[in-house]
């Protein structure tokens, strides 16, 4: 693997020296310790029989353990999706020692182990705090991860870096005495680019960063009040423009006023989403107003000097100075056309000359969608190393990222990742399906939907048809929860139980990007088998209606939904 021009390597420090990743100060490392410590002993005394798994179950949640279908499994906390390579190799070691040799990459750009033996739960959270990782307040009715735009800091068409402020965010809202037992979850997505990566709009909190072009000042749109779920919302705009330095106040206004008035009472109805719809939008921004007057705003301040400090986590990596046009790049494109139809769905313009941004699809056809095995978590660590600065990003639509990639290393990279199975040139198409655990794994679930991704990748496995396709988003969930995010694909699935047998109901037309938009259900549902065909159908609709250059979720706003309708209900 050519490794003689990367900056990383040619220094003395460490590989991901340069890895955009939040370090932590001596403070943090005690207290991460002290908490595995802590957790330690109470699951000994689980273990020994001393706590019920009733009383046990409060206990676990604050650390990230959930009890699912046929095990416990660990939700490792990835802040707004950033890591070093150091901390992909630890992933990957846990996978092998402690699970069953993979992880898996969920939508709000975290970890989870599928299988970890309780009893090694406080060793895997040991390993973890060793490389400045832990699993709190990844469930529980509190502030959860703070989520962002996977190309932060690297893409061209960024006007804010939102890492900085999402770490604002996450030292605020960690531990917070006030926000630890909410109403329910809460979720907080920032993007810093017009085009948003980051669903902020089905967040209960959707921050917009943006800068004041006169003066310079960073500020936030501030949206409140959206979520999927079993009754989804798109969130409301709360302020056109909060100063970055009032922005831990407005935030705390916001949580405030949803404590107090969030129905605790019902757990369908308890997230914000319920609050704001129920009352009016109007009201509770006004509720949110008035709180924010009361607040001690000193107390609240964003101290500049924070920024700055925080901002040094964050400093770009040491970019050199590179032609626009990378002749081994083109090269490579035109010698090996497998190379060049990955490059047209797989990477996004970078903000400085001579790079560009990689994605790694963990979609391989007929794969688990978000699942990587050890090997593959190492193949990844060494090439952020050798291409990279030693970093790595997860995505919401759960794949990885390599964002400082020279046009020059792209093809060695493609060749690297091809071979571990990583290079699958389906970034944004049909194949790139967002999929929750479903019955495979989940308590709750009607349906599965793992091999239900896993057959429509089959059914439209011939890349070649993926890419003349288009972009084309599905999201399937094997229950009402939307965990799977249905709401917002441009065909959602949504599994159902039908006296006792899986049904799936096909939404169209939603969108998680800028023009956010909610699903609508189109008819009845389909069986087991019978939804691979509908699928095929929608999009054989779509292939005969588009125009030329259309994308699926044009067309569909153009045509409205009756021809897909009639297409998957008209009797033969
Ligand atoms: C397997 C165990 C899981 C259980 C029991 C579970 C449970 C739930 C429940 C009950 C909701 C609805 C919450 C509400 O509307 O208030 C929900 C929403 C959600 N979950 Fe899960 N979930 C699981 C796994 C996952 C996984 C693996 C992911 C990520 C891939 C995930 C991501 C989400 C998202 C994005 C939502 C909807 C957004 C929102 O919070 O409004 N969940 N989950
Ligand atoms: S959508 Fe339903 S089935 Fe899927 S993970 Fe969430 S709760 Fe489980």
């Amino acid at each position: 693997m050519p490794d003689t021009h990367s900056p990383a390597l040619r220094s003395n420090q460490p590989a991901d020296a340069h890895a955009a990743v939040y370090r932590y100060d001596e403070f943090d490392k005690t207290f991460i310790f002290e908490r595995v410590e802590q957790f330690r002993a109470q699951v000994e005394r689980r273990l020994k029989g001393e706590i019920t798994e009733e009383e046990f179950k409060p206990i676990r949640l604050m650390n990230g353990l959930y009890l699912q279908l046929h095990a416990y499994m660990l939700r490792v906390a990835v802040p707004y999706g950033m890591l070093s390579s150091t901390q992909v190799r630890r992933l990957a070691r846990i996978a092998r020692v402690y699970d069953k040799g993979y992880g898996h990459f969920t939508t709000r750009q975290n970890i989870q182990f599928n299988w970890p033996k309780l009893e090694d739960v406080p060793t895997i959270l040991r390993e973890l705090a060793e490389v400045d990782m832990h699993a709190i307040q990844t469930s529980g009715n509190c502030i959860r991860n703070v989520t962002t735009d996977q190309f932060c800091g690297a893409a061209a068409d960024e006007l804010v870096d939102p890492r900085v402020y999402a770490e604002i965010l996450r030292q605020w809202s960690t531990m917070h005495p006030e926000f630890t037992y909410l109403p329910r979850k809460f979720k907080i997505a920032i993007t810093g680019s017009p085009n948003d990566r980051a669903a902020v709009q089905v967040h209960d909190i959707g921050l917009i960063a943006k800068k004041d072009e006169v003066t310079g000042r960073v500020g936030f749109t501030v949206y409140v009040g959206g979520g999927q779920g079993r009754t989804p919302y798109l969130a409301v705009k709360a302020r056109d423009f909060v100063p970055v330095e009032e922005i831990i106040g407005y935030l705390e206004a916001i949580l405030r006023v949803y404590n107090q008035l969030g129905r605790r009472d019902n757990i369908y109805k308890a997230r914000i989403k319920i609050t704001v719809n129920e009352m009016g939008a109007d009201k509770f921004i006004g509720l949110i107003e008035e709180e924010y007057a009361r607040l001690p705003r000193q107390k609240f301040h964003v101290d500049p000097a924070i920024v700055d400090a925080i901002q040094t986590h964050f400093a770009p990596p040491p970019w050199v100075d590179l032609p626009a046009v990378s002749d081994s790049f083109e090269a490579a494109k035109a010698a090996d056309p497998a190379f060049a139809r990955w490059t047209r769905t797989n990477l996004t313009e970078h903000k400085t000359r001579g790079y560009a941004i990689a994605t790694i699809s963990l979609k391989p056809i007929g794969g688990i969608p978000g699942d990587a095995e050890s090997s593959q978590l190492e193949t990844v660590a060494d090439l952020a190393d050798l291409y990279s600065f030693g970093e790595v990003r997860v995505t919401h639509e759960q794949n990885l990222v390599l964002a400082h990639v020279r046009k020059d290393d792209l093809y060695p990279l493609w060749k690297a990742l091809d071979a571990a199975g990583l290079g699958t040139a389906n970034a944004g198409l049909i194949s790139d399906i967002i999929a929750c655990p479903g019955l495979d794994y989940c308590a709750l679930a009607n349906t599965r939907a793992i091999p239900v991704a896993q057959r429509i990748a089959e059914r439209f496995a011939d890349l070649d048809r993926q890419h003349d396709l288009g972009e084309l988003k599905i999201k399937i969930s094997g229950c009402i929860n939307a965990c799977g995010h249905h709401h917002v694909g441009h065909i959602g699935i949504l599994g159902v139980d039908k006296k006792g047998e899986e049904f799936f109901q096909i939404l169209l037309g939603g969108d998680a990007g800028t023009n956010a938009a909610l699903g609508e259900i189109v008819g009845p549902g389909f069986d087991y088998d019978g939804i691979i065909d509908a699928v095929e159908t929608v999009v054989n609709t779509f292939v005969n209606l588009r125009q030329p250059g259309e994308i699926f979720i044009q067309t569909l706003a153009r045509t409205g939904h009756a021809p897909f309708k009639e297409a998957l209900y008209a009797r033969a």
